[in-house]
């Protein structure tokens, strides 16, 4: 089946998923409001192109470096759970194809395959670290360890998840890991106490107080509920790693984040996957670059299925974007080559939309380039 577009992979990956891992990838919280606006609030903004200005030569490397790199485009692989449900290579077909094509790569803390093994075949591409403070800090202390021993270059903390959201799908199915599949960063009975990796495949034990029974001991492998930004200071005093925020959707968040340290942050709402009902990461920008104002970097995901997507995020002042699902369809569809697709297309239509905008590069990319559709964008009270 011919693929010329993400869309298109998406439909090609589907007719080989069962029933269970394609609602767990394409599901989200409640109602899945805030999944399908992700995606639609790229349609609430139009392009303004300029004409006449010599695109014969566009460079589609983002405007700042990242760690002191070019990369293919201003897009990366946002962190998703057991790359393994997608093809049996999992994050080491992941690592390969983002180092192929020059993307940096996120790896969730529940990969499939650990992060020492995704780090060999990463090489010396940029790799984050998406790390779940558990209320366990030794265990938190450790994945660090290992990130830093395993050359990562920043730790990525989700904010978002102090409990599981409410996915329906996933109770319906009741979604459990097909055997040979775990979560191998805690493989090896190498740390004590259970490890609850509920918080992306069982949805049934989480909310406050909920299923107590399942952990022994005070201080179990579950993410803590209990975080605050005194938590970014002390990630910050374990680890010379710089310490990036995934999850902020607000101009308060964002400045608590730069008071506590914060290095980079990302705005995201985990693709829809936690809070229904909350801002589209592509409204919720705006406020965040604002409050932020060039103090740190500013990235982005959720939605982003076009290159016209990443052009807009652009506009709207994000310095890098990341994507999610993409990234699963891709790996289902083909393995790396299928995520090598992926990155080619999303590569090819940023750069067509770079030159049909009028823009010889992303550093050209303006405000003046978008417009909005009337009462489109949410603003604070
Ligand atoms: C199946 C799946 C698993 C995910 N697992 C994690 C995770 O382990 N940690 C995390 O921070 N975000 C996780 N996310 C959220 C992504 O990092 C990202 O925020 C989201 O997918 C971006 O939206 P998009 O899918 O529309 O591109 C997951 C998303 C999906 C779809």
């Amino acid at each position: 089946m011919p693929v010329y577009n993400l869309s298109d992979i998406e439909a090609a990956a589907k007719q080989f998923i069962d029933k269970m891992t394609g609602d767990f990838w394409s599901g989200g919280a409640n109602e899945l409001l805030t999944v399908s606006e992700n995606v639609s609030a790229y349609g609430d903004y139009r392009i303004r192109p300029r004409y006449m200005r010599d695109v014969a030569v566009v460079s589609t490397t983002a405007k700042n470096k990242l760690f002191g790199k070019e990369f293919a485009i201003p897009c990366g692989i946002a962190p998703s759970s057991f790359h393994k449900l997608a093809h049996a290579d999992g994050e080491l077909a992941t690592g390969a194809a983002a180092k192929s094509r020059n993307w940096p790569m996120a790896i969730s803390s529940y990969s499939s395959y650990s992060l020492e093994d995704v780090s060999k075949v990463s090489g010396d591409n940029l790799l984050f670290f998406q790390l779940y403070v558990f209320k366990n800090r030794d265990t938190s202390t450790d994945l660090v360890r290992r990130a830093e021993a395993a050359g990562f270059k920043a730790i990525l903390v989700t904010i978002d998840s102090p409990f599981l959201g409410l996915r329906f799908s996933e109770r319906q199915n009741k979604f459990t890991l097909p055997r040979g599949i775990l979560a191998a960063n805690f493989a090896g009975g190498r740390y004590a106490g259970p490890i609850d990796v509920s918080i992306d495949h069982k949805s049934e034990s989480k909310g406050p107080g909920a299923n107590k029974s399942l952990f022994e001991g005070p201080k179990p492998n579950v993410i803590d509920p209990g975080l605050t930004w005194e938590d970014i200071k002390w990630l910050k005093s374990i680890t010379t790693l710089e310490v990036w925020v995934k999850g902020v959707l607000t101009s308060e968040d964002a400045e608590d984040a730069i008071q506590a340290g914060a290095s980079g942050i990302w705005v995201s709402n985990h693709g829809g996957r936690q809070l229904d009902g909350c801002l589209p990461t592509l409204h919720a920008l705006p406020e965040v670059v604002k409050a932020v104002n060039g103090r740190i970097p500013v990235h982005l995901d959720g939605g982003i299925r076009k290159g016209s997507d990443i052009f807009r995020a652009l506009a709207l002042g994000a310095d890098f974007v990341w994507i999610g699902r993409p990234i699963l369809w891709g790996l289902k569809y083909n393995g790396q080559e299928g995520l090598e697709t992926v990155e080619r297309l999303l590569e090819e239509e940023f750069k067509l939309v770079l030159a049909l905008s009028g823009c010889t590069s992303p550093s050209e990319i303006t405000k003046g380039h978008l417009t909005k559709r009337p009462g489109s964008t949410w603003s604070k009270l």
